[in-house]
């Protein structure tokens, strides 16, 4: 099976199979000091993936191919098992429309390649894992992966809201997420799209391959996630943002704003229409429209897309080792709470 998600999060592993919570960091903001600064956004701006991405404004931190196909939009291709073809913006996002942060703060959309009636969300709060009350299963009356699809995440410090196409299908509000909004999402974020092989026995616990719905077959491959465009807002107007003045509560007030009336080099990257690479600026204010295929049959493959924002952006073999002892923990919590929610009749279970 494959997993497909979507997440604005802090984190979402820039190194593999990234799914669940993308929670590692090189730099701990929260108890470390002089964590690098992150570009800001701070502006809208619409990417168009037709023909590709531009490498200086996405890095691609792990293996499997990304190209673009033309009026289909780029393919991220999960061939063979270790592919986990993704990228991760190098601009962040205070609060925005669309995607998430370094001190694993996270906002996801998740996509099983072997679930085509369900949509997944979650959310992650300073890498607060345990699960149960985060996240969320929509269903949908057609299959996700037949056609593309605007996939939102709309983040303030009020609420975050997940939209699919036009239709708000979730919403969390600051003090949902524990009193105090302990658990909300807060920090600067970018954002991460990937595909990843859930089902993939050689590199996951056997709890991530059942949630995948199965192991991944490989000879029915490549599996293939599309992305059109991206529409990205950054709600605050800035240069850059800082974690000079953070500690501990990992609050957005203790974000240091930089450059409020200066725009980063990557925002006039962007701007800059038919820059260079093959990478072209829009008009049109396409959101996120994605379009994961199953090569062959479905039942097995793993594609998980992931849109996060995240902050931090270093992600090495100490990453890994922390992510998969973490897929292995989420992978216990995901048990206990499959039994729970199969003893309830809510057509919303969690994953
Ligand atoms: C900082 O936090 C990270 C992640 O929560 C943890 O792994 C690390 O040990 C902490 N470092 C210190 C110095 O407390
Ligand atoms: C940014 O937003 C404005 C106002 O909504 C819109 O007119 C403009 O087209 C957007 N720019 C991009 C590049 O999407
Ligand atoms: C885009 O996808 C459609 C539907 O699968 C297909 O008919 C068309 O040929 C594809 N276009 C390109 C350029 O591959
Ligand atoms: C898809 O996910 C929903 C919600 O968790 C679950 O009820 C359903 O059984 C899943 N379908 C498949 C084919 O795994
Ligand atoms: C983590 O989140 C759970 C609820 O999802 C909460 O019960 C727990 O207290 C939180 N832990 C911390 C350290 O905030
Ligand atoms: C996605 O958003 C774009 C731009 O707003 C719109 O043109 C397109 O029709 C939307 N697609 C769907 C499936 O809603």
């Amino acid at each position: 099976m494959y997993a497909v998600s979507l997440s604005a999060v802090a984190l979402l592993a820039s190194l593999l199979p990234t799914t669940f919570a993308q929670t590692t960091t090189a730099c701990q903001p929260l108890n470390t000091t002089g964590c690098p600064n992150m570009e800001a956004l701070g502006g809208n701006v619409t990417l168009d993936f037709e023909s590709g991405y531009n490498v200086k404004i996405w890095q691609k931190p792990n293996a499997g191919e990304i190209k673009g196909t033309g009026e289909n939009g780029t393919a991220f291709i999960l061939a063979k098992s270790g592919d986990s073809p993704s990228l991760h913006s190098n601009f962040y996002l205070f609060f925005g429309r669309m995607e998430i942060s370094e001190d694993l703060d996270e906002i996801d959309w998740e996509f099983l390649g072997s679930n085509n009636t369900h949509l997944f969300t979650n959310y992650y709060g300073k890498g607060n894992l345990t699960m149960g009350d985060r996240g969320y299963e929509y269903p949908v009356d057609e299959s996700p992966f037949d056609d593309f699809h605007n996939y939102t995440i709309d983040w303030t410090k009020e609420r975050m809201q997940w939209i699919y196409d036009d239709k708000v299908i979730r919403e969390v509000k600051f003090d949902d997420a524990l009193p105090g909004g302990k658990n909300y999402p807060q920090t600067p974020m970018n954002i991460r799209m990937g595909c990843w092989a859930a089902g993939d026995m050689d590199k996951n616990a056997i709890g991530v391959v059942e949630w995948a719905g199965g192991s991944t077959d490989f000879d029915q491959g490549p599996f293939n996630m599309l992305v059109k465009s991206v529409y990205a807002k950054d709600y605050t107007s800035a240069k850059e943002y800082s974690w000079e003045d953070m500690d501990s509560s990992g609050t957005w007030e203790k974000v240091t704003v930089i450059g409020k009336d200066e725009v980063s080099d990557i925002y006039k990257e962007i701007t800059k229409a038919h820059g260079v690479d093959r990478w072209k600026a829009l008009s049109t204010t396409a959101k996120i429209a994605i379009l994961a295929s199953v090569g062959g049959v479905l039942a097995v493959g793993a594609c998980i897309f992931a849109f996060c924002c995240v902050r931090q952006r270093n992600a090495g073999r100490k990453e890994y080792a922390a992510f998969q002892a973490q897929q292995n923990q989420e992978a216990a919590d995901f048990e206990t709470h499959k039994e729970q929610w199969a003893n309830r009749s809510s057509k919303y279970a969690r994953l």
